[in-house]
């Protein structure tokens, strides 16, 4: 890999695994005892609001109990010490990335530590159980606030910053995700498309592995310090 100025990462819940919280596919999957369209899905909400906030108020409440492993504290390194542009990308929903320091980051699949009230659309941080009862800090509506977090069949956030990224990377390196959701499943074809360099460092293979010049396969708690190291020491 020569001449890398801008870098895309592309993150999943594989880099959060070792710091202790469930990936969603495989044993002892998230998705595990319940189905996706029973919770995370628009229509999971108005059917059965309960169960979903509960869902969400479980998975907050066990955000406070796990603290960034290495692959994150190396991702904020990279993020403070890189001179080129980079662009972090998570599908993760916990707020690890960001409690190991890196800023220049987002959150496409939205964020368990936000809301967002369903009667005038403002968003606001959320630390607390949902299902104890909300007041909207907007309207101040009450029990109209939802999880800030994007369901099957809702629009990823942040779509026009992660194209506009992509367009103008070098590098894109995937991290710890089954490649089995769009769009960001795609990136990888769309990083070929455009003829830069692509990496993966995984567990294991993901679904479009071949699509990537390089996979590692292994923790990324090993390989993503790694990996780093490599990029600043050039
Ligand atoms: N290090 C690296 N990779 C790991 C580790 C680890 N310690 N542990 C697990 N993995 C890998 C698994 O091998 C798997 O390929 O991380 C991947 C996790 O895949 P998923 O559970 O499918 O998670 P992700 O790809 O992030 O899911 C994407 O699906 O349900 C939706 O919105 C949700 O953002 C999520 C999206």
């Amino acid at each position: 890999m020569t001449d890398i100025r801008n870098i895309v990462v592309l993150t999943g819940a594989g880099i959060s695994a070792e710091s202790g919280l469930n990936t969603f596919r495989g044993p002892g999957g998230l998705w595990e005892g319940h189905r996706v369209e029973d919770i995370c899905t628009p229509e999971a909400l108005a059917r059965n609001r309960a169960l979903v906030l509960d869902f969400y108020d479980q998975r907050r409440a066990a955000l406070a109990t796990v603290a960034p492993n290495a692959g994150h504290v190396a991702l904020a390194r990279l993020d403070r010490e890189w001179q080129g542009g980079l662009l972090i990308v998570t599908q993760n929903v916990d707020d690890l990335h960001e409690r190991a320091g890196a800023e220049r980051m987002l959150h496409m699949h939205g964020e368990l530590m936000s809301a967002f009230c369903e009667h005038c659309g403002h968003r606001q941080r959320f630390g607390g159980a949902m299902l104890d009862g909300t007041r909207c800090g907007g309207c101040g509506a009450a029990d109209t606030l939802r999880p800030d977090i994007v369901f099957f069949g809702e629009m990823p956030y942040e779509m026009d910053r992660i194209d506009a990224a992509l367009g103008a990377a070098d590098l894109f390196v995937s991290i710890g995700t089954s490649g089995a959701v769009y769009p960001a499943a795609g990136y990888v074809q769309q990083a070929r498309h455009a003829g830069i360099e692509t990496l993966e460092l995984n567990l294991e293979p993901s679904a479009g592995s071949y699509f990537f010049h390089e996979t590692r396969l292994g923790p990324a708690g090993e390989l993503v310090p790694a990996w780093v190291e490599e990029m600043l020491g050039k």
